[in-house]
């Protein structure tokens, strides 16, 4: 039974554990709805702390015995661990606990997923596999014996003995319990191997279930990729005998970094030209990458405690970013990510669940794996790099890595080497840590004599956490082009530590046009009139000059929903010019093309003092749409033929390049055809991103349901990519439709809503389709409070993470905020709501 009224956790309070964990022995004795944990324990007091009480985590376990030093002992059971008053000296804890992996539908802790056992321990799971001070602060070196009837049977570490139904493992690293990972099933192994720098030879495997054994080539070949990254750009060498990942079924997240035995959602590393679209195998690369780099972030330097998870997130995100740009496109990579962060941290920053980067209280930790920790956290350390520039960088981290190898860390930690590398006083930079919210900055300009003069004013909204925001040190990158469209000035980056700061660039002949941001220097609102039709002819940042043609739709959308005018034609040509410059990078075509999303839309309308209606900006985006294909309609088929791949499917950058142009063009011939063309494609394609795309286009122009039969019949046995077909007809319904959509599928034999993807397909799916979640009876609202409900006993994880499809409710007019109001209430009222969904409805509501 959770409690009532839930305990807030808060920074301040840190206190260090009592006790050093010297080594950790644990025994599984494997059986699906009784499996014994054995867990040997050496303690060391730590007579340095203040507080030395023996208190161990433990939720839903059946504690069979507990020794010390060999004697029995009948420890106090509290809700949610034990305490027993231990020796003051080194004593070795025994315990035997007896766990229901098949009853553990919430995926955390030890669980079974189509038959195979799984852990997954951050960031509080550990506690349900055995009692232990479930905290990223208590490190210790971990052995582990499986015993089980199964073909596979791993841990982290290397491999120590195995035999018939036993094996035998030792991570040699002291790790915390969350990087804690156990595996056994019967799977197939795609093994490789790979040397690294410092001369080690690493076996590695992917672990899948037969029938994934094709799925497999891909996601090793990142893995290699990212370890020479790794090795290359940071220094940073694989420090085990092994390195096994393992696609699991059902899975809460993504990916998992534990040491030695990363474990993925299957969507996140099973890899086919068949079954996977060229977005999956980008996104696949990115994840292993990521994990893998939580090797040297968050494993061998973690987290003090949970409030720094942006010390390991932020930072790998970070990393696999610069990894992604590597290997890819360098601005469609930046481009991306800035799209990801306006539809996913802004809302969050500038709504009822901001916070900052560094949070300093919480309920559930599970609730702060967000997109301000992760993407706001990594655009922070973007910004640090580039106010130090790219050496310093270098040495900060160098020195990062020197100094806290094996150490539990703090931002204060992370600040510091940047601090001492650098000579730098970043107490004014630790605000973008400790600050919510969204900054603004506004710019005006003046040119007088020569000298042009760009003033900025930054401001941030207050919000709850963040009443009072004080001024922020925000890196501008500036360039200035002149009248003619050359370079006047190239990009330089300024300073902004005040409230108001100006500055001047003398020795022009013209007045310039600024190019303000570049490359989105910064995670701010900009507020500036600028010349975008200019800058989308002239710019020399990519960036910016995407952001040119985005801000001419947006401003040519806004005046279409607020003033009814018709589409702008500034954009139009400016588009159809992009479209037909062929010395462009398709794949940067393809996301100049690309509208502002609808929801950033309507947060953008209330920005300007108006109530959004949805229907109004489904209604302005399709007719801005409409108004490119029909202008352009005479080259759309030349356009079309001359992006089309013929060598045989790679999913590359320069392919998957091609084929987002092709596909952009193709919704724009389907406005004029009907879907004559994509019926074509979708009857040719060999590859999913090609079938997959037609499929959509012919949902769009009403004539997909023979498609969708073929779809379903063709695909009936793959779980991924019938989650694609689940989500596809929800994402492209007609916005009346949605909901129904949503509920005719969740009635669908293949509806299996335990499994986090299919949930997330169909109903995630909804949440995401903006003027459908949002249909005027209320109908999507609905629709998602009836699922929340159901899922949350079942898995409170994912039914807190789904809440935040409500967080925007205040925007919207009275009618909707009082439908989901009720819908809030009647999620808040239901009995025994877990902790994650309590905290996460409660902050909702109080907007
Ligand atoms: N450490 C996380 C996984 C995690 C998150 C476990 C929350 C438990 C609770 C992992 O490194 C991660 O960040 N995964 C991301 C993908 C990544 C590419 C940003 C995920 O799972 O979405
Ligand atoms: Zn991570």
């Amino acid at each position: 039974m959770r409690d009532a009224s839930p305990q807030t956790i808060y920074l301040k309070d840190y206190a260090p554990f009592g006790f050093a964990v010297q080594d950790v022995h644990l025994t599984f004795d494997l059986a699906p709805s009784a499996t014994r944990v054995t867990a040997r324990i050496r303690f060391v007091p730590d007579r340095a702390a203040a507080d030395r009480t023996f208190y161990l985590h433990g939720e839903n376990l059946s504690l069979i015995s507990a020794k010390i030093d060999g004697e029995s002992v009948k420890p106090t059971l509290t809700d949610e661990g034990l305490t027993y008053d231990v020796p003051d000296m080194p004593f070795t804890w025994e315990a035997e606990v007896q766990i229901d992996p098949a009853g553990n539908t919430a995926l955390e802790g030890l669980y079974l997923s189509n038959g195979m056992y799984c852990t997954q321990c951050e960031a509080e799971g550990f506690r349900k596999i055995t009692y232990y001070p479930d905290r990223p602060d208590v490190m210790s070196t971990f052995t582990v014996r499986i015993n089980g009837p199964h073909g596979t049977l791993l841990s982290n570490g290397n491999p120590v003995a195995a035999g018939d139904g036993w094996a035998e493992w030792h991570d040699p690293w002291p790790k915390p319990a969350y990087l804690f990972a156990l595996v056994a099933g019967e799977l197939i192994a795609h093994r490789d191997t790979f040397t690294t720098m410092e001369g080690r030879k690493v076996d590695l495997a992917l672990y899948v279930r037969p029938g994934d054994e094709g799925k497999c080539a891909f996601g090793m070949q990142a893995l290699k990729d990212s370890m020479v990254w790794d090795e290359k750009v940071y220094g940073r060498p694989y420090d085990l005998d092994v390195f096994n990942i393992v696609a699991v079924d059902d899975f809460n997240m993504g990916a998992m970094e534990n040491k030695g035995l990363n474990i993925f959602n299957a969507s996140a590393v099973l890899a086919s030209p068949e079954t996977s679209t060229d977005g999956n195998f980008e996104r696949i690369e990115a994840i292993i990458a990521h994990e893998y780099f939580h090797n040297w972030t968050g494993n061998r330097i973690t987290c003090r405690d949970w409030f720094q998870l942006c010390l390991k997130e932020g930072l790998t995100v970070f990393r696999d970013s610069q990894f992604t740009a590597d290997m890819r496109s360098a601005p469609v990579k930046r481009i991306s990510d800035v799209i990801d962060l306006r539809a996913r941290q802004f809302p969050e920053d500038q709504g009822p669940l901001a916070h900052p980067v560094r949070p300093e209280s919480f309920q559930e930790i599970n609730n702060f794996y967000t997109a301000t920790i992760y993407e706001k956290g990594a655009e922070v350390i973007a910004m640090l790099k580039t106010l130090v520039g790219d050496d310093a960088y270098a040495k900060a981290l160098d020195l990062y890595f020197d100094r806290h190898d094996g150490q539990a860390c703090t931002i204060e930690d992370w600040l510091k080497v940047f601090e001492d590398a650098t000579g730098r006083d970043l107490s004014q930079f630790q605000r973008w840590y400790a600050q919510a919210g969204t900054p603004h900055v506004a710019v005006s300009e003046a040119f007088a004599d020569g000298t042009y003069t760009l003033e900025f004013t930054q401001s941030t909204p207050p919000s709850a956490t963040t009443p009072d925001p004080a001024p922020l040190v925000i890196p501008i990158a500036v360039g200035l082009i002149a009248p003619d469209g050359s370079e006047a000035m190239p990009t330089q980056i300024l300073e902004l530590t005040q409230a108001s700061q100006t500055f001047t660039f003398p020795g022009l002949n013209a007045k310039p046009v600024p190019s303000i941001l570049r490359g989105f220097s910064a995670p701010v609102v900009l507020d500036h009139d600028a010349d975008h039709a200019f800058l989308l002819a002239h710019d020399t940042d990519p960036f910016n000059r995407w952001e040119a043609a985005r801000s001419l739709a947006r401003t040519s959308l806004m005046n279409t929903i607020l003033k009814g005018t018709t589409p702008d034609a500034a954009w139009i040509n400016g588009i159809a010019n992009v479209m037909r410059d062929d010395t462009l990078d398709p794949a940067y075509r393809a996301l100049m093309f690309g509208l502002p999303g609808q929801s950033e839309l309507a947060a953008e309308i209330q920005r300007a003092g108006h109530i959004p209606d949805p229907d109004a900006i489904w209604v302005a985006v399709n007719t801005l749409k409409q108004a490119l294909s029909d202008k352009i309609s005479d080259d759309l088929g030349a356009m079309y033929a001359a992006h089309q791949v013929t060598a045989p499917y790679a999913p590359d950058a320069a392919q998957s390049g091609m084929r987002a142009f092709g596909n952009a063009i193709l919704s724009l011939i389907t406005r004029q055809d009907g879907g004559d063309q994509a019926q074509a494609q979708y009857d040719a394609a060999d590859n999913m991103t090609q079938q997959l795309s037609a499929l959509a286009n012919l949902i769009r122009a009403g004539r997909g349901d023979a498609a969708l039969s073929q779809f379903e019949a063709q695909w009936k046995d793959d779980r991924l990519v019938m989650d694609k077909w689940f989500g596809l007809q929800v994402m492209e319904a007609k916005p009346d439709d949605a909901a129904d959509t949503a509920k005719a599928l969740t009635k669908h034999a293949g509806f299996n809503w335990k499994n986090p993807n299919r949930f997330r397909a169909t109903l995630g799916a909804l949440a995401a389709h903006h003027a459908g979640f949002h249909a005027k009876d209320g109908s999507g609202y609905a629709l998602l409070a009836d699922w929340l409900i159901t899922l949350d006993p079942v898995n409170p994880q994912t039914t807190a993470r789904m809440c935040s499809a409500f967080q925007t409710w205040r925007r919207y007019d009275a009618i909707r905020q009082s439908m989901i109001s009720k819908e809030l209430d009647r999620i808040a009222s239901t009995p025994d709501l877990s902790r994650d969904t309590t905290e996460m409805i409660t902050r909702i509501r109080e907007a």
